[in-house]
């Protein structure tokens, strides 16, 4: 029998493919394997995510302060599927599925936005989006409502809560953004999101949302001061694209016609 030439250069060829085959099984495997773990995860995070921005869990913390977990908080939570146009729910869409970030993205689900409108640069926005609502005995407590924009490097992802009146910021959260640590990265700094809970969103003359991020506060008798946050400092373009996304979805190209409806159903 012919003697096995293992430095021969076919037979390493061979040994060097094998490996590479059985690698990439075990490696694709593994990928497929974990799929569900990693999508639950993520369902997880984005759960935790719109707790947080609602001010029902704790920063630093997977549980509330009375020892609930993330999925005990979020079962309180409905979330519905809305047509930003007319505000009204869409009931033959499935919320579980339902992705607006992605809808953005196709021109059949989303409408482009001119330089004007687009204070947020989003470029375009989905027709559909989703809401989580927290009712305490059948009455609404929480909304929050999914946000995004452009900061300076790239857009931030994140949650604003509403309060029961639909005028008081409960708070709000990025989950995901590309700016700079310590400058514009600032935005997830505990002690900033601190200040968001409180402040009133709509002008209440024009009805408009009035959110302004400023260097410098008006004295707290001025009423304009009750829409205003601290601006982070040295991150003028993060500050200013916080604010237009804050504005851009709370008013009338984002979820302003679903709020109006909703403080119409709330006050009945
Ligand atoms: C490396 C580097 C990173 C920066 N990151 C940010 C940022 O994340 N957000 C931002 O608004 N500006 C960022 N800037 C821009 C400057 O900080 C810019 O001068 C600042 O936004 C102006 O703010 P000021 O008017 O408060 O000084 C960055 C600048 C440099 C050089």
């Amino acid at each position: 029998m012919a003697e096995f030439d293992k430095d021969s250069l076919r037979n390493t060829f061979i040994v060097a493919l094998l490996l590479c085959l059985v690698c990439s099984v075990i490696v694709s495997g593994i990928a497929v394997a974990l799929k569900p773990q990693q999508q639950a995860n993520k369902a997880l995070d984005q759960k935790q995510n719109i707790l947080r921005a609602a001010g029902l869990l704790p920063q630093n913390s997977n549980v509330s302060e009375d020892g609930r977990t993330v999925n005990e908080l979020f079962a309180e939570f409905s979330v519905h599927v809305v047509d930003l146009e007319t505000g009204e729910y869409l009931e033959e869409i499935d919320a579980d599925s339902f992705d607006p970030i992605r809808a953005a993205k196709d021109p059949a689900m989303s409408i482009a936005l001119s330089a004007e409108q687009d204070i947020a640069t989003l470029r375009r926005r989905e027709n559909v989006s989703l809401v989580y609502i927290k009712r305490e005995e059948g009455r609404l407590a929480k909304l929050v409502i999914p946000v995004r924009g452009y900061g300076l490097w790239g857009t931030l992802f994140g949650y604003l809560a509403l309060d029961a009146d639909l005028q008081t910021i409960s708070g709000l959260g990025f989950y995901s953004h590309r700016e700079t640590p310590g400058l514009g990265g600032e935005v997830d700094n505990p002690r900033w999101k601190q200040t968001w809970p409180g402040v009133q969103l709509f002008d209440l003359e024009s009805g408009e949302p009035a959110v302004q991020l400023v260097k410098r506060r008006l004295p707290e008798s001025n009423p304009g001061s009750s829409y205003e946050v601290d601006a982070l400092s040295g991150a003028t373009f993060t500050t200013r694209g916080v604010q237009n996304l804050v504005n851009f979805w709370t008013g009338d190209l984002g979820f302003g016609p679903f709020i109006a409806r909703l403080k119409a159903t709330s006050a009945t």
